[in-house]
């Protein structure tokens, strides 16, 4: 199978009443994880790579791994995604390589760090919506600005200086035209989210609902939604790691939302975890070792456990076979005719 728009995935878990994780890769075995889980329990799937992963990879080598995997998986609907855009000519440049969409995260300045303006937001990611839709590729805006700090990535933070304010959320989705729309609800992205397990306080589930009521049709994204798993945390501890305690995103959560218009579940860290947890053992126990296979292949394992884990519960598991791939150029002549529009006051219901 081709890979397919973030936006068909979407639309078709909108139909199915489920959430689509987007998981972060930077490497061969992180791609063998996620396709291993997918086939496994039949998901649909996001891959996706921020821009510290193109450069990690190099964007051919990380472009050809996901043919590969698309080559070798042809039974499963899969998009790759460009996470955190930071300007046009990012999105521009993973749209040449052959992403099929592409997030622009105009909530932030270029430089990924200052919080932009709301103008700024609507006019950057207006652009890219329409040099996108173009090409039939989707694009995620984001409104409202998540907390923390990942590889020089981020405003820093709480995550509740930035909440989205709904009815901005409705005005953006308006004015730009987006596919798909990250909120900020008080997550953040990496391992330090809350220091306790999160109540309404400091995780706004409410306002995703206010959002989602607003914006009933609107494929709604939630960032930094590892849930940090404590099992995963005492592995990486037992076997000589250092990580404070910290809670992350509990799942009945992510699955409140899901019942709430979240299409798209973005997960990183969880991932890290067991990849990181399980070379550490292997290490701590047989030091002798030094075949990169010995101990790459667990760490591939244990992430394939997170991943399909994670995919079972937003309800994506078994949805594989669902439908047929849309070829890009087709989505072009959908937006061109206006039948993909998403705009609030002209989406075609
Ligand atoms: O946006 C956050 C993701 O976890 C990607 O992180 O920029 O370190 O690759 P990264
Ligand atoms: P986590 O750090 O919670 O995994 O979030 C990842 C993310 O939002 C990537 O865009
Ligand atoms: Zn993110």
């Amino acid at each position: 199978m081709p890979l397919v728009t973030a936006r068909q995935l979407l639309d078709e878990a909108a139909k199915g009443g489920y959430g689509v994780g987007a998981f972060n890769v930077n490497n061969m075995e992180q791609i063998q994880a996620i396709m291993a889980a997918a086939v496994a329990t039949k998901s649909p799937v996001i891959v996706q790579a921020s821009r510290g992963a193109r450069t990690y990879a190099e964007d051919r080598y990380l472009y050809h791994l996901m043919l590969a995997a698309a080559e070798l998986h042809p039974e499963i609907p899969m998009s790759l995604h460009q996470d955190h855009g930071n300007s046009f000519d990012t999105c521009k440049s993973a749209i040449a390589l052959g992403f099929t969409s592409v997030m622009m995260d105009g909530s932030l300045r270029e430089d990924g760090k200052t919080p932009a303006t709301f103008e700024e937001n609507v006019q950057v990611t207006r652009r890219v919506v329409e040099y996108a839709h173009e090409r039939g590729v989707s694009v995620e805006g984001e409104i409202g600005v998540l907390g923390g700090v990942e590889d020089g990535h981020g405003a820093g933070g709480s995550g509740l200086e930035h909440v989205t304010d709904p009815d901005q959320a409705v005005e953006f989705a308006e004015r730009t035209g987006v596919d798909s729309l990250a909120i900020a609800i008080g997550t953040s992205h990496g391992a330090y989210k809350f220091s306790k397990k999160p109540d309404g306080s400091v995780l706004k589930m409410d306002i995703l609902i206010a959002i989602h009521k607003r914006l009933p049709h609107t494929h709604l994204v939630m960032h930094g939604s590892s849930s940090v798993p404590k099992d995963l945390q005492d592995v990486i501890n037992q076997y000589g790691g250092r990580l404070k305690p910290t809670w992350g995103v509990p799942i009945e959560e992510i699955q409140l939302g899901i019942r709430n218009g979240v299409r798209k579940i973005n997960v990183d860290t969880d991932s890290r975890l067991a990849i990181t947890g399980a070379i550490r053992k292997v290490f701590a126990e047989s030091p002798e070792k030094f075949d990169p296979r010995d101990y790459l292949k667990p760490a591939r394992e244990a992430m394939q456990k997170v991943v399909a884990a994670r995919m079972t519960q937003f309800g994506q598991a078994g949805h594989a076979g669902d439908y047929t791939p849309t070829p890009i150029s087709e989505m072009a002549k959908g937006y061109a005719s206006g039948k993909l529009d998403t705009r609030p006051s002209r989406a075609a219901r």
